[in-house]
């Protein structure tokens, strides 16, 4: 089918934490490839491998060196190819993370081929997504790189064509390869406003997010290589609207089958930083999935995401980690995945794995929490203060290991894992995942659902109950067919009046609760 995608979920590994085959401590290929049944079973269509390229891991691979090249540490080319192999003798599709804002400052070309990257005499005052400065000085040059992340990051320059085509020849190389698509990494970011200038606050997203030839590059890269594959693309998109994400995704346009907003990610923050912690008001969630699900709806294409590797834990986050674990973690699971789009699931949510809590901070890994501690320790704020930041939101919760088994470590490793595991996995692992009341087996229905019923994929949505500060409801029609979903985000009962038609899916048992929501109930009615 044309848009195969589009009935399609995809489910994301973060390598490095996903299953380790060899007892070093750090996920690897071949542990992925001891884990393919597992996720066959759940009936997800695409795997999304984030990166496994050669790094010096500053960002834990989102720092790339050689393109070309399997990351020591999860194996070797030929290991790869057997990974591509063996997920297409299962009807699975690989997605691989493409990379190219940035490189890593160890490869060839920053030596090699400096003008594929940005300079200035003069620095802007614009702070990096991992603190600090985005510019750093080099003395050979005498002058300033610009890295919108860490500074072993440096940005590459699209105005320069030969950048550009060197990468489209890589990713064609893959392509050939056999790979499905890619998730294209802060891909809105390319285009920097040649004209950069010093930004209130330090904030330069304005010139360099949807920058003025995004869209020529995206076409560009779409003629190029894109359109010669039957493949999906995701670009990462943060700062983006609806209207942006239009011109991204129609058809028409030949650019990208569709792209992560960030807006229903930064509702629970209080300002433009996202330590800047606020409680999530239920109803600009609403709203916001509302806008999107209108905005998209015949004129591009949504991603569903809770959760990936730079996001906490959605259960701890939205829902209930403590008293309804597995009542909301299902619970979020149905509100999502009744919405128009692609759904997105990150390894362990399909298990409710939780956020983690280390008291010190040695034992936290990620490069924007440490560096996030560090500047906040020399400002003042205690060392209290700012762990409730980190278990709210550091990137390390969505990272720690997997959770296999109550074996020591959750079964990831037999070694010492290179993040430690939540202490949780004696109770919260994948040996739950055959029990017919799991999370797991949940996932596992909606996944099937969206397969076999069309309304998902094409009905028009309808929000209900716009002002109920608890409940999340919505219809989707689509010919004479209609559903409606029933959310209750408390952990207190609410009473509604719930509609005729036959239960479709829901998280309690059937018929125990009609004009009555239980806590973090869900409840998914059909009628014909
Ligand atoms: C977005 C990725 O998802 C994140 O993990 C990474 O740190 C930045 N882009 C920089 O590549």
């Amino acid at each position: 089918m044309a848009d195969w995608w589009k009935k399609s979920t995809v489910y994301q590994i973060y390598p490095r934490s996903f299953m380790d085959s060899n007892g070093d401590g750090i996920g690897d290929i071949r542990g992925i490839i001891q884990k393919l049944d597992y996720l066959h079973e759940l009936g997800v269509d695409i795997l999304w491998l984030s990166p496994v390229y050669d790094s010096p891991n500053d960002d834990n691979g989102y720092d790339i060196r050689d393109y070309y090249k399997i990351m020591n540490e999860f194996g070797t080319m030929a290991d790869f190819d057997e990974l591509l192999e063996k997920v297409h003798a299962r009807d699975m599709k690989l997605v691989m993370d493409l990379v190219v804002n940035h490189t890593s400052d160890e490869h060839a070309w920053f030596k090699d081929h400096p003008n594929f990257y940005i300079w200035r005499d003069q620095p802007t005052n614009w702070r990096s997504f991992f603190g600090g400065s985005t510019w750093q000085y080099q003395k050979e040059r005498n002058q300033y790189y610009l890295h919108l992340f860490s500074k072993k990051q440096p940005d590459l320059n699209w105005e320069n064509p030969e950048l550009r085509n060197a990468v489209y020849e890589m990713m064609r190389w893959w392509l050939d390869k056999g790979v499905d698509g890619f998730r294209m990494d802060v891909i809105n970011m390319i285009s920097k406003n040649p004209d950069m200038k010093d930004a209130p606050n330090g904030d330069g997203s304005s010139q360099f997010m949807n920058g003025p030839n995004v869209h020529t590059y995206l076409k560009e890269m779409n003629k190029h290589v894109l359109s010669q594959y039957n493949i999906v693309t995701v670009g990462e998109s943060p700062g983006t609207t609806p209207k942006e994400a239009r011109d991204y995704t129609a058809a028409q346009n030949q650019e990208l089958n569709m792209i992560f907003t960030f807006e229903h990610m930064d509702l629970d923050q209080a300002s433009g930083e996202k330590w800047d912690l606020k409680p999530l008001d239920l109803i600009d969630l609403k709203e916001n999935l509302e806008k999107w699900q209108h905005g998209l709806h015949n004129e591009g294409w949504n991603s569903l995401y809770w959760n990936n590797h730079d996001q906490p834990r959605i259960v701890s986050r939205f829902g209930d980690d403590q008293d309804w674990r597995v009542e909301s973690a299902k619970m979020l699971a149905t509100c999502l995945h009744f919405m128009q789009g692609t759904p997105y699931i990150y390894q362990g949510e399909e298990l409710g794995m939780t956020n983690v809590r280390f008291d010190l901070i040695e034992d936290y890994q990620d490069i924007e929490t440490v560096n996030m501690y560090q500047e906040k320790r020399e400002a003042g704020v205690s060392h209290d203060d700012i762990m409730t930041k980190i278990y709210a939101k550091g990137r390390d919760n969505a990272r720690t290991p997997m959770q296999w088994s109550a074996e020591p470590n959750g079964g990831f490793t037999t070694g010492t894992p290179w993040l430690k595991v939540n202490p949780n996995y004696k109770d919260i692992n994948a040996l739950q995942h055959k029990d017919s009341d799991s999370i797991y087996q949940y996932y596992k229905k909606l996944i099937g659902l969206r397969k076999n019923m069309d309304i998902i994929t094409h009905g028009d949505f309808e929000l209900l109950h716009r002002e109920d500060p608890d409940v999340f409801a919505y219809t989707r029609t689509w010919n004479d067919e209609k559903l409606t979903v029933y959310c209750n985000f408390s952990s207190q009962p609410k009473s509604v009046t719930l509609p005729e038609g036959k239960i479709l899916i829901g998280n309690y048992a059937p018929n125990n609760s009609k004009g009555l929501l239980q806590p973090y109930e869900a409840i998914v009615y059909y009628k014909q």
